[in-house]
């Protein structure tokens, strides 16, 4: 057997010793397998397992349809070409999120419009939502933060009540369930991404999921240049078929090796979720009360993915939050900090915002190592550098 599949292998079972990761995808021989067979067959890609992974993805979300896309940001990009969201138009996002849920509306040539976030969930203020609504309003953009279902109930009302979009920025949220519904079945569109960090991953790529038939299949020919064929429509046919090309788009394309890979993960999806939920409730307990640290609050009825691990300093803490990641650095525990502030972000440093809960959250904020196969010493190892940094700070 090759050394990278005796790698990928044992990727499951961190030992105590080991160096503690971040965060790591949890692959295992079932995908270099997958992988492997479409290799094997040679169609690599518009094919058979991809049509599967967009099937099984649009039905473990309770959605008509699926769409297999090269990342989150080429599917938001798509989302908001096709629903002609562009100059003059305003989107309503929160500024507490990865760049890219930002950056896709500035592409699209719109403004994006920062709304706060809610203190306790760290999700966008449906209050704040909806005093920021204008004329030139064509959309909301929330985001399930790190894996936390939005209050996409409220928003879905507030977006009703003024006749335009909700396109619910899941990139985090794969697996996720509010009220018992998973995510993925409660906004007009959905998109998810499936890069390396997150609970379900093929490297890169995303997914746009929605009941919207017709949206999808305009979809399926924008990620494709605008093809009025599917590639395995053109080469798996018995006759002579010319393609035409309906609009000018792009090439956002996901390929049948990712796919393929795709629906190995879906096969361990709820594994997946058992072990980070495993993870996270070990941390919740340890950090339940504590001084220094706020664990994440988890509203009734919400279920999140634990995508992340993420953890607030107390206000009046002795030590600031980058002291915090240097400390742990240097003690072998891996942090980031938390969700950024997009807004002071250089692209968007002009732009007038008064958001003071992102500001606070952004500044204070780090997440801890999360991921299925870290193991209860190595997180013993991060709890206890957690309670040797206060000590220090104290004395
Ligand atoms: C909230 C959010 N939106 C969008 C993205 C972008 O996803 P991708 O890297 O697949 O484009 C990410 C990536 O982490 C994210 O966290």
């Amino acid at each position: 057997m090759s050394e990278t599949i005796r790698t990928i292998r044992m990727t499951p079972s961190a030992k105590e010793e080991d160096p503690i990761a971040f965060s790591r995808p949890y692959l295992g021989e079932e995908e270099v397998q997958a992988a492997a067979a479409v290799l094997r067959n040679g169609w690599i890609v518009g094919g058979a397992r991809l049509a599967a992974f967009e099937r099984r993805f649009a039905e473990l979300c309770g959605a008509a349809e699926a769409v297999g896309v090269s990342s989150w940001t080429t599917g938001g990009f798509l989302v908001l070409h096709s629903l002609g969201i562009g100059q003059g138009d305003e989107v309503i996002v929160p500024s507490l999120t990865f760049i890219a849920s930002v950056n896709i509306i500035r592409h699209a040539g719109a403004t994006p419009v920062f709304a706060d976030v809610d203190p306790g969930t760290y999700n966008i203020d449906p209050v704040d939502v909806a005093r920021k609504i204008t004329e030139r309003t064509r959309a909301i953009l929330p985001v399930d933060q790190i894996g936390l279902p939005c209050d996409i109930d409220t928003i879905n009302e507030i977006a009703v009540r003024h006749g335009i979009s909700v396109i619910d920025d899941a990139a985090c949220a794969f697996g996720s369930r509010n009220r018992d519904r998973p995510v993925g079945s409660l906004a007009e569109v959905t998109i998810f991404s499936l890069h390396a960090r997150k609970v379900v991953t093929t490297g890169e790529g995303g997914m746009i999921v929605t009941n919207n038939r017709s949206l999808a299949e305009r979809l399926r020919r924008l990620r494709h240049q605008g093809m009025s064929l599917s590639d395995f429509a053109r080469h798996g046919g018995r006759r002579t078929v010319i393609e035409r090309y309906l609009e000018v788009d792009s090439n956002f394309r996901i390929t049948d090796i990712q796919a393929a890979i795709g629906l190995a993960q879906l096969d361990r999806l709820d594994d997946l979720l058992v072990r980070r939920r495993a993870v996270a409730e070990r941390y919740q307990r340890a950090l339940a009360g504590h001084p220094v640290f706020i664990p994440p609050h988890v509203p009734a009825g919400l279920a999140p993915n634990w995508q992340s691990y993420q953890i607030a300093l107390r206000p009046g803490a002795q030590v600031t939050r980058n002291i915090v990641m240097d400390r742990l650095y240097v003690m072998g525990v891996p942090t980031r900090r938390g969700v950024m502030a997009s807004h002071l972000e250089p692209p968007y440093s002009g732009v007038d915002a008064v958001l003071p809960n992102t500001e606070r959250i952004a500044a204070t904020t780090l997440q801890l190592p999360m991921h299925p196969a870290l193991s209860p010493a190595q997180q013993d190892r991060v709890l206890a550098a957690l309670d040797a940094i206060v000590a220090e700070a104290q004395r």
